[in-house]
């Protein structure tokens, strides 16, 4: 997603500028730009591609205007060319924008009509022409931008530099979030705090519908009705050194390294580890007893991290549990239940889709709870309950450690509904949390199989097709697998429940389809291992994942990956390891661009 970056500095603030755009890449983007003012006038400088190619521009012909704003785009409207970068701009107003302004058409028409030439695609580029002729017509700045956000509809966070203002900027949002950044003598504007991180770790949060004007003194917010209103200042934990990536080749490698540590981290929140029960705080952040439903929503990863939860909610809590992709909730016209409690899982708690949903739910009248990686994000702020993931922040854009974050905190809070329930009695709670506590150390050496997996890749980077079968819950972990695969290594991969194989998708097999199967020795197994055999049958090259009983009962197979045999609920915290590191190695053999896959964003603030 775009990134949005503004500084009124001391001295020149294009080097800052684009070095905070840089924090701002795991967002994913295809073209950079930044524009500053010199002697009172806009000067920009766009690039398409990645950040380097706009330092070149830069190099070429610098700017050196104290007050500037700066932007990474990840395309939309238009393709990812110079003309189509932001900032968009008027010889009175430059623009950067992030989200989409879905009444765009119209008002370019508006706009052309009085004299307005367009010179992009793009649905910003009208904004500054809005602005420009509020302007003209003897608006002040903070006029102009009131009057033209009440003509915007959409989602979206923008920041505004006024030619002749070297004291101003001006942001808003509604939707994408926005940071206000405060410094000595100096403003800043963000699209998070990891992008101001080195800048400052004073930071103001807009609410939704907030605009800030943002001058050296300081920054006054208004709301969505233009009346003033204080936002707090908080104190980001953010570290400045965050863009590290240690020893390892990508972010992903290291985010992936980093799951035993986190998860633990994730599950101490939820567990008492000292008496090996369910954490107090844990049972009663709901009244699990009163729930006759759940319904979880979340996009991509997260949603297969809700479909895991359902097997677990509905096996240990007997809790009916309805799940949806969040792009679908809203429109399916569930009859939801009034006081009954939706659950929405997000990494960013940003994801425009899940966001809707849990409007659309909150406005059903339901209960919200949400489990989140970024604390201060919109979905945590829109929560009545918040189930905090302490993933730390994820920059590879395919998510590893979240994820299983996320079913950390879902097995945690299954085992409190299912007590709650009185669904598990306290010799089942011992002995599901000691399995839960056990996790990290399995996933550590789980870890150790990596060798193994990177040979494997080459093979694996051979194909244009693979499948992944799964039963129960290894058939999310199996759709997990094949999303990891297809997002970095942009090989075409599909993921399907074990027993859904004869039903379509075995047709497509031959002998130069490798077919990954995630069967943790369970009561699944058998049927899984039939499963297989139709696969050897028709020359399919099985690659199964494993525990050790399980290699030995399933006979021969093209290659087995062997993890350590562990307890059955916790299996999909254990076999996420080895599909991530499949596809991480698959990519790494393709040569992709890991960490920051072809059109893919971090953050989904659109819908
Ligand atoms: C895949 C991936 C995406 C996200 C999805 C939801 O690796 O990262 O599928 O899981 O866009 O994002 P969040 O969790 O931020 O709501």
């Amino acid at each position: 997603m775009c990134g949005i970056v503004g500084i009124i500095g001391k001295t020149a603030v294009s080097r800052q500028i684009v070095e905070s755009l840089r924090r701002l890449e795991y967002r994913g983007y295809d073209s950079a730009g930044i524009a500053t003012l010199e002697g009172g006038v806009i000067l920009r400088r766009r690039a398409p591609g990645k950040l380097n190619n706009l330092d070149a521009v830069l190099s070429e012909r610098p700017l050196s205007g104290h007050v500037g704003i700066g932007h990474t785009r990840w395309a939309t409207h238009g393709r990812p060319n110079e003309v189509n970068a932001h900032p968009h701009a008027t010889t009175r107003v430059a623009v950067v924008h992030n989200g989409i302004i879905e009444n765009f058409r119209e008002l370019r028409e508006e706009a052309a009509a009085k004299g307005a030439r367009m010179e992009s695609e793009t649905d910003t580029e009208v904004v500054a022409h809005l602005v420009t002729q509020a302007l003209e017509e003897g608006k002040s700045p903070k006029e102009a931008v009131a009057a033209t956000l009440k003509r915007l509809r959409g989602a979206f966070a923008l920041a505004f530099l006024f030619s002749g203002e070297n004291d101003l900027l001006i942001g808003a949002r509604r939707g994408p979030p926005l940071a206000v950044g405060y410094g000595e003598g100096e403003m800043f504007l963000g699209s998070d705090a990891i992008a101001l991180a080195p800048l400052t770790n004073r930071i103001s949060y807009l609410e939704e519908g907030d605009w800030v004007i943002l001058t050296h003194a300081g920054a006054v917010f208004f709301d969505e009705n233009d009346q003033p209103v204080q936002r707090a200042i908080t104190l980001s934990q953010i570290s400045g050194n965050l863009i590290d990536k240690g020893n390892y080749r990508h972010f992903m490698a290291k985010e992936i390294h980093e799951q035993p540590e986190v998860v633990s981290h994730t599950l101490s929140h939820y567990l008492d580890l000292t008496t090996g029960t369910i954490a107090p705080a844990s049972l009663e952040a709901v009244d699990f007893k009163k729930l006759s439903r759940l319904a979880i929503s979340a996009c991509g990863t997260a949603f297969y991290a809700g479909l895991v939860g359902r097997y677990w909610f509905e096996r240990y809590a007997r809790l009916p549990v309805d799940i949806d992709i969040a792009s679908e909730f809203r429109y399916r016209e569930a009859p939801l239940d009034p006081g009954g409690l939706a659950l929405m899982i997000s990494q960013s708690g940003e994801t425009a889709d899940t966001l809707a949903t849990l409007r659309y739910c909150r406005s059903a009248g339901l209960k919200i709870g949400a489990i989140v990686n970024v604390p201060s994000s919109t979905m945590a702020r829109e929560s009545d309950v918040i189930f905090k993931t302490h993933a730390g922040t994820e920059i590879g854009v395919a998510s590893t450690k979240a994820f299983t974050c996320q079913l950390a905190a879902l097995a945690a809070l299954s085992l409190a509904a299912g007590k709650a329930r009185g669904v598990i009695d306290p010799a089942e709670e011992h002995d599901l949390v000691k399995a839960l506590m056990e996790v990290p150390r399995l996933m550590a050496e789980t870890l150790k199989i990596e060798p193994q997996i990177e040979r494997l890749a080459k093979s694996l980077a051979k194909a244009s097709d693979v499948l992944y079968l799964g039963r129960g819950t290894s058939f999310p972990i199996a759709l997990e697998g094949a999303l990891k695969l297809k997002e970095i290594s942009y090989i075409h991969a599909e993921g399907y429940a074990a027993g859904e194989l004869k039903h379509g998708p075995i047709a497509l097999i031959d002998e130069t389809m490798p077919v990954v199967v995630v069967a943790p020795y369970d009561h699944l197994f058998e049927k899984t291992v039939s499963n297989m055999q139709e696969v050897a049958a028709r020359g399919g090259r099985v690659i199964l994942i494993t525990d050790a009983q399980g290699a030995k009962e399933a006979g021969d197979v093209y290659a087995s990956i062997i993890v350590p045999t562990a307890h059955s609920f916790i299996s999909p915290l254990i076999y996420a390891i080895p599909i991530q590191l499949m596809a991480y190695h698959t990519a790494v053999v393709m040569g992709t661009d890991v960490d920051q896959p072809r059109s893919l964003a971090k953050s989904v603030t659109v819908e």
